[in-house]
């Protein structure tokens, strides 16, 4: 017998279906979290995370990077405070026989009335691939060792996991946001980090916040390498000091191996890291048509070492984000993204991650490249040769939360929630890489966001949910 009754519900079933299929792809989310409005303090000079190890000239604020294009080079950076010391760092592949010995350099710098401890940077070369390394850096005083592993070797199916941190300062909720990432089970293999590293210039410059914050993260920054960005509070530029060369202190803290990849300027650089092919953009340094970043990108792009059958992964790492949705730094990222955005398409960049605005987002495939000053296509449209986008400028810092937002949600955006947290960018094979989303309200597991993405040269269909 027919029941109309069950065949209106069934009707309305799939229409409410239909809807809800619609609403999820076309409107994005926005997080409900309710969390205080207070601005996180930073952690007091003599907290647990900023003391000295303890002996004679004790190396701190150690941390290593990758040190040339492929990773079978390591940049490793520490600094003594009592005298220069050596700038030896012994290594070997045992804990018990540390055979191999490489020399680097030591510099200082003054800030206004600060003069830096004595900075060592020394690279390891010639390094076997997955394997690990042990190493050891003040000899002749107080010796420290520490590990770290290689990455494997370059190719188009080698798993790996990023981690994913921006904004950081030095907060208690950093502290929180270092141990979550450190804690995650999915355990990430090196950080990309997205600028804005330790906030000293809050404290009028004072670069003993950039010594307290090299000593914060070394639990980290000493046993894997951190990709470093540089964002606007690395600028340091202050003429009310008699400072005026911008980046100072960054540049002489935090070496990245720039020539490798041709760029004439530690802003701006590429590495390969496993399946990944990574570029460093400098939202801070001039980028205009013909500036050495737009020559460099340029180059990159077309002259065709960018080999997705070799590094199928494309990720371009930034600062300030081209596509943010909250009411802080609006259109600070704009006229990069005009001068960029048709080559970030053409050439298939598979995700952008930045930070700048203190919270999270995670924007649809989009571009907005077809505009030409009559045609009046101004908007973003779905694009499926596009990057996602990512902010991620949620690191924990004491400027606190980026809570207000644009409403109605933009439909390019996925998911925003102003939360601190990381996040994970796990790359499977050539095909598929999972991202997740953590924040810190929630337990080390906890995925509070999360894509599965297909790589746009090797499984280019639609991805971004
Ligand atoms: C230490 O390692 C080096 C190089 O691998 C090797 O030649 C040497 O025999 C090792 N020494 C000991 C005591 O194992
Ligand atoms: C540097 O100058 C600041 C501001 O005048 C002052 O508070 C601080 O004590 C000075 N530091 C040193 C090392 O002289
Ligand atoms: C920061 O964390 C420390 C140690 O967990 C705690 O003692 C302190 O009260 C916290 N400070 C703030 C401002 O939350
Ligand atoms: C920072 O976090 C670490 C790891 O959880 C903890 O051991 C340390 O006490 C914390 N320090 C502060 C000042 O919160
Ligand atoms: C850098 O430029 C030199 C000279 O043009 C070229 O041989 C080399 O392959 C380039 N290296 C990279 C990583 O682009
Ligand atoms: C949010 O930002 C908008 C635009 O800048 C501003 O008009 C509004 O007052 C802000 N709202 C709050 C609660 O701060
Ligand atoms: C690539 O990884 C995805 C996710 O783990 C998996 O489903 C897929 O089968 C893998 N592809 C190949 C060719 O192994």
């Amino acid at each position: 017998m027919r029941n109309p009754y069950h065949e209106f519900t069934a009707a309305l079933l799939l229409i409410l279906m239909a809807c809800c299929w619609f609403a999820c792809a076309t409107d994005g989310f926005t997080g409900s979290y309710v969390r205080k409005a207070k601005k996180p303090k930073d952690m007091p000079l003599d907290a647990d995370v900023f003391m000295l190890p303890p002996g004679y000239n004790a190396p701190n604020q150690v941390h290593i990077t990758q040190g040339n294009i492929d990773g079978s080079a390591m940049i490793i950076s520490w600094i003594t405070n009592d005298e220069p010391g050596t700038n030896t760092v012994l290594f070997g592949t045992s804990n018990y026989n540390l055979s191999f010995q490489a020399e680097g350099r030591v510099n200082q710098y003054k800030f206004f009335n600060y003069t830096s401890g004595f900075i060592h940077h020394c690279t390891l070369k010639n390094l076997k691939f997955d394997t690990k390394y042990y190493y050891e850096v003040g000899i002749g005083h107080t010796r420290r060792k520490f590990w770290f592993n290689t990455p494997p070797k370059v190719g188009p199916d080698v798993p790996y996991t990023f981690g994913l941190i921006g904004d950081l300062g030095q907060s208690n909720d950093s502290n929180i946001t270092l141990a979550h990432y450190e804690s995650n089970p999915a355990k990430g293999q090196a950080v990309l980090f997205v600028g804005d590293l330790s906030y000293a210039d809050n404290y009028n410059h004072n670069n003993i916040r950039w010594d307290t914050w090299g000593r914060f993260v070394e639990r980290s920054a000493a046993y894997q390498p951190w990709i470093w960005t540089a964002g606007n509070h690395e600028i340091d530029f202050a003429p009310e000091l008699g400072e005026v060369e911008p980046f100072k202190p960054y540049r002489n803290r935090y070496h990245v191996p720039y020539k490798a990849s041709n760029s004439t300027a530690p802003f701006w650089y590429s590495i390969k890291r496993a399946s990944a092919y990574i570029i460093v953009l400098a939202s801070y340094s001039a980028y205009g048509m013909y500036t050495p970043q737009y020559q460099w990108l340029e180059a990159e792009f077309k002259s065709g070492k960018i080999d997705r059958s070799e590094t199928p992964w494309l990720i371009v790492l930034m600062h300030s984000p081209w596509y943010n949705s909250y009411n802080y730094h609006y259109k600070e990222g704009e006229s990069m993204r005009v001068m960029y955005e048709p080559w970030f398409v053409k050439y298939k960049v598979d995700v952008v991650f930045a930070g700048h605005v203190h919270a999270y987002e995670r924007s649809h495939r989009i571009s907005n490249i077809a505009y030409n000053i009559v045609n009046g296509n101004c908007r973003p449209v779905a694009d499926l040769s596009a990057p996602v986008y990512i902010t991620i400028g949620d690191g924990g810092n004491l400027e606190g939360l980026a809570t207000n937002m644009t409403e109605p949600q933009p439909k390019y955006t996925a998911f925003r929630e102003a939360s601190f947290g990381h996040a994970i960018f796990s790359i499977k094979n050539r095909t598929h890489a999972y991202f997740e989303w953590h924040r810190n309200d929630d337990g080390v597991a906890v995925i509070a966001d999360s894509m599965w993405f297909y790589n746009r040269v090797w499984n280019g269909i639609h991805d971004s949910v």
